[in-house]
């Protein structure tokens, strides 16, 4: 595609209409390589991106991998206790230098040729080196990527000059949620699961109001004030708040019943990628990430309040079982949503006024920034 034809196909979706009047991304956005390409440079390597988690880099020397849809990152507590974050590329011919998941280290060695990093990123050992004219090892640390904590999650930003403050990035999240609270959760378990749809599709299903609620999550929907379910829409963020219910066990799924409880369940969502549902004493992250146009991954991370009954064993495993049927529900729905998308029969869609605010303001955003990555003015078109 050349770029003249990228940006008509960027243009074809007009932020500047309101809800009752705006139409969706188009389904090519969700189904040309062209699209994600585009996503990498100008939202996943341009926002800051959960990668991990804080409990993971508690000591100086613990670090952590994670791949940033194609760029591969290493997360380091250094030797004066400094979070740190580096593309983990190999300044020699681009090997990984850093291969486990996560572990403690003093070095990183880069097992291709054998060039050590100090844990600031600095070049220490380069064999068979000597001769080689105009090389530095100054210049020829491993490149620094922006790191920052938000209660226990790790964030990172690919380009630490145009980065903003975290904070601000995730504003209303860390005004309206307590971070000493969540960073109070124990993690518990990781699942991950491979979805064969674009990741705005899983994206997009999260954040519809609660539309879906009711037709394809019948345990869900036992516990949920379907009545009460809102939308918050603001900054980078979307905020789906609803009151919670007893089910009636005679006519309802109750399965949900006693592992979802509380007031109200929060259910945050920060551009573009990840997910915090929050109930009382507990919490599940789910972070989605690129794989191909119509692949992505999309990882839970569960956590759990130590007290009480959320913090036995079996609550847990019932908890994490929930949390696993409806997300099995939401995988057929998203996988059933791309082949709509993918069959040609499909160009554009309308919101619900009532319930896809979250969804419309999502793709606004995004809009946003591929529009300003291929030249298009803001605004109307
Ligand atoms: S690629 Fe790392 S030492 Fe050669
Ligand atoms: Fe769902």
């Amino acid at each position: 595609m050349t770029a003249s034809e990228l940006r008509n196909r960027v243009a074809a979706f007009d932020p500047s209409a309101d809800l009752a009047h705006a139409r969706t991304i188009p389904a090519d956005w969700y189904t040309d390589p062209a699209f994600l390409e585009l996503e990498r440079k100008a939202v996943f390597h341009a926002t800051w991106q959960a990668v991990g988690r804080t409990e993971q880099v508690a000591e100086p020397g613990a670090y952590f991998t994670a791949d940033l849809a194609g760029l591969p990152v290493v997360v380091v507590r250094d030797d004066h206790g400094t979070l740190r974050a580096f593309a983990n590329v190999c300044r020699h011919r681009a090997a990984r230098v850093v291969c486990f998941e996560q572990g403690k280290a003093s070095r990183f060695r880069c097992r291709y040729h054998g060039w050590t990093y100090d844990l600031q990123g600095r070049l220490r050992g380069v064999p068979e080196f000597d001769g080689v004219a105009d090389f530095r090892r100054e210049d020829n640390g491993l490149v620094e990527l922006a790191a920052a904590v938000w209660g226990p999650l790790v964030f990172v930003h690919p380009q630490p000059a145009a980065a903003p403050p975290l904070e601000a990035f995730l504003d209303p999240l860390t005004k309206q949620t307590s971070a000493t609270d969540l960073a109070a959760l124990r993690f518990v378990e990781r699942r991950v699961y491979e979805l064969a749809c674009n990741w705005k599709v899983f994206v997009d299903n999260y954040l519809d109001g609660g539309y879906h609620v009711l037709t394809i999550h019948p345990s869900l929907s036992g516990v949920l004030d379907y009545a009460g379910y809102h939308t918050v829409n603001a900054g980078l963020t979307s905020v789906q708040i609803s009151p919670m219910r007893r089910p009636d066990a005679e006519r309802e799924d109750a399965s949900a019943a006693d592992v979802r409880q509380g007031k109200a369940a929060y259910y945050w969502w920060v551009f573009p990628n990840l997910m915090l549902n929050i109930y009382q004493g507990v919490m599940d992250t789910n972070l989605v990430l690129p794989l191909a146009a119509d692949r992505c991954r999309v990882v839970f991370d569960f956590y759990f309040a130590a007290e009480g009954e959320t913090g036995t064993a079996a609550f847990q495993h019932r908890s994490i079982t929930v949390g696993h049927q409806i997300q099995q529900e939401d995988v057929d729905i998203c996988e059933d949503v791309q082949r709509g998308l993918a069959s040609g029969r499909f160009e554009v869609g309308r919101y619900s006024v009532r319930r896809e605010s979250g969804v419309h303001h999502f793709h606004r955003l995004l809009a946003e920034r591929l529009r300003r990555a291929v030249g298009l003015d803001l605004g109307t078109a």
